[in-house]
């Protein structure tokens, strides 16, 4: 286990949902398995009127999604991590004198002992990243002459390239880009981490990972659940920015890199990099509307109960044509891809929650067995992030009797076979990497203008494009009749599972 240095965390936005959903419940679990520091203490700051005593039941005691996940013997480790939580009403704005907030953080430092180490996490809208880096600095705290200072900032990281490029420049005036982390939950995951694994720990695979021998690869990321609570910030987002810029190309660029010269935080985001870079960008309306499908989902009926179109969300315009359902084919212009499609689908009120990357293998060049049907079968390889964690390898084998029959069998790898020990959920695993600073799985400023670079022009001929259609699909189904065309040849999506709604809800909304 490495060791991680005393240090004081503060949460800006620490009234809000991220901080009582997700950070509190990460922390109390590594404060469980003895991974914080002996002293490590919690400062939340943000514009609500509270006390520490209100703030300490507000995440930790009250804290429902705590409350949760805890069981019998979590109860008695509560009131000591409460403990640990302190609060800082900085007033009206977040962008103001951080005068008094440094001399409550220089408080906490001498009282506790903390060695000037200091974390700030941005739980905030990110239109005030910058100013808060800059209130932050003009009060010297990034300055690192004494304890070290780090800036762990939520996506999404800008709303555009431009926008992002801005963001980046911004932050970076106030603190070294080695100071910021910037964070993308899936890269926590221990499956997307596993990919890294599969390809450069086995010498099985990757000779075969390339062109060579791969047909194509497709990449699903369905959600069943609507826009929930989120109609509001949504509906200014869609698919492509909430998930396909960000968690998507994370993965894609796992798929796609080259081996690194070693697991080092740059060595690894080096070739990330470089494979974001060498995605095809479409620059013309002509491939862009080929190659990319948008959709919505629609009302329908489940078992006789009806649910919500997205335009009848809380939050969303009623005549709102954001996508919730984004699927793009591209091509990756380096030696190792040429020519190989990948099918990268994103989409919510889909009939399952399921990520998984299906590589897709060729057909063996000389089919000998013709009447087993196995020519037009390649091998599969799916990678599943998640539920149900783990690797499925499908292969053909001989039906037992005289000829030569074959059929398609599966050598299935669950994760949770070999997990005794605690498995960290992803914020979990993020804060104790950053908290330890290790970079190697936050998004380098570099990376995530080059995600952009190759969304920008999608986004901007899906908002201003011609004839630009939205397709409507039924809520619970895989989404648009259509999508299936966007595959060459004769493959389909793999859906892993089944409609829920009868009707597909097929239509152009727009
Ligand atoms: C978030 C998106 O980043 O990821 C959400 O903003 C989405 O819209 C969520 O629901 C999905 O995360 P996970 O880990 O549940 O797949």
């Amino acid at each position: 286990m490495n060791k991680t240095a005393n240090q004081l965390l503060v949460i800006f936005g620490a009234s809000g949902d991220l901080t009582a959903r997700k950070l509190i419940p990460a922390l109390f679990n590594l404060y469980k398995e003895k991974h914080l520091p002996e002293n490590f203490v919690v400062l939340g700051v943000s514009r609500s009127d509270l006390t520490d005593v209100d703030f300490r039941k507000r995440v930790v005691l009250e804290n429902e999604h705590l409350k949760k996940k805890s069981t019998v013997e979590d109860y008695g480790l509560l009131d000591a991590f409460a403990n640990k939580m302190f609060y800082e009403d900085l007033g009206m704005e977040y962008d103001t004198s951080y005068e008094l907030l440094k001399k409550r953080i220089s408080d906490l430092n001498t009282k506790y002992d903390i060695g000037g180490n200091y974390m700030f996490y941005l739980s905030t809208p990110p239109k005030i990243y910058e100013a808060i880096a800059k209130n932050l600095s003009d009060q010297d705290l990034h300055d690192e002459s004494e304890g070290w200072k780090k800036l762990i900032v939520e996506k999404p990281f800008g709303y555009s390239l431009e926008t992002a490029k801005n963001l980046n420049v911004g932050l970076q005036r106030y603190f070294k880009e080695s100071q910021i982390y910037r964070i993308d939950h899936y890269l926590g995951k221990e499956t997307v981490q596993n990919l890294l694994v599969t390809r450069f720990a086995n010498s099985i695979f990757e000779p075969l990972w390339n062109r060579n021998y791969i047909h194509h690869i497709e990449i699903t990321n369905a959600e069943s659940d609507g826009v929930e609570k989120r109609g509001g910030y949504y509906d200014k987002s869609g698919a492509l920015r909430d998930m396909f810029q960000n968690h998507l190309l994370q993965i894609v660029s796992l798929v796609v890199m080259e081996p690194p010269i070693g697991a080092g935080a740059e060595e690894i985001r080096n070739e990330k990099v470089k494979a974001l870079k060498s995605l095809r960008i479409m620059k013309d309306a002509d491939t862009i509307s080929k190659h990319t499908i948008k959709g919505q989902y629609v009302s329908t009926t489940i078992d006789g109960q009806k649910v919500k179109g997205y335009r009848e969300e809380d939050g969303v315009d009623p005549e709102s044509t954001t996508e919730t359902y984004a699927a793009i084919k591209f091509f990756v212009d380096n030696w190792r891809w040429k020519d190989v499609p990948f099918y990268v689908r994103t989409a919510k009120r889909m009939p399952r929650k399921v990520t998984e990357i299906v590589i897709h293998f060729k057909s063996p060049h000389h089919a000998i067995f013709m009447d087993a049907g196995t020519s037009t079968r390649g091998n599969k390889l799916i990678i599943r992030i998640q539920p149900d964690e783990g690797i499925l390898m499908k292969f053909g084998v001989k039906v037992p009797g005289q000829g030569f029959k074959v059929e398609r069998a599966n050598l299935d790898f669950y994760y949770s076979s070999l997990t005794e020990t605690h498995v960290m959920e992803a914020y979990e695993r993020l804060l104790l990497d950053a908290m330890q600073g290790d970079a190697t799985l936050y998004a380098r400023a570099d990376e995530v203008e080059a995600a952009w670079e190759f969304v920008d022009p999608i986004l901007n001929y899906w908002e201003k494009g011609e004839n630009v259609n939205t397709y409507g699909y039924s809520a619970g189904v895989w989404g648009p009749t259509n999508s299936d065309d966007l595959i060459e040849g004769t493959s389909t999506w793999r859906n892993p599972g089944k409609n829920l709604a009868d009707d597909p809800g097929f239509c152009v909304i727009s």
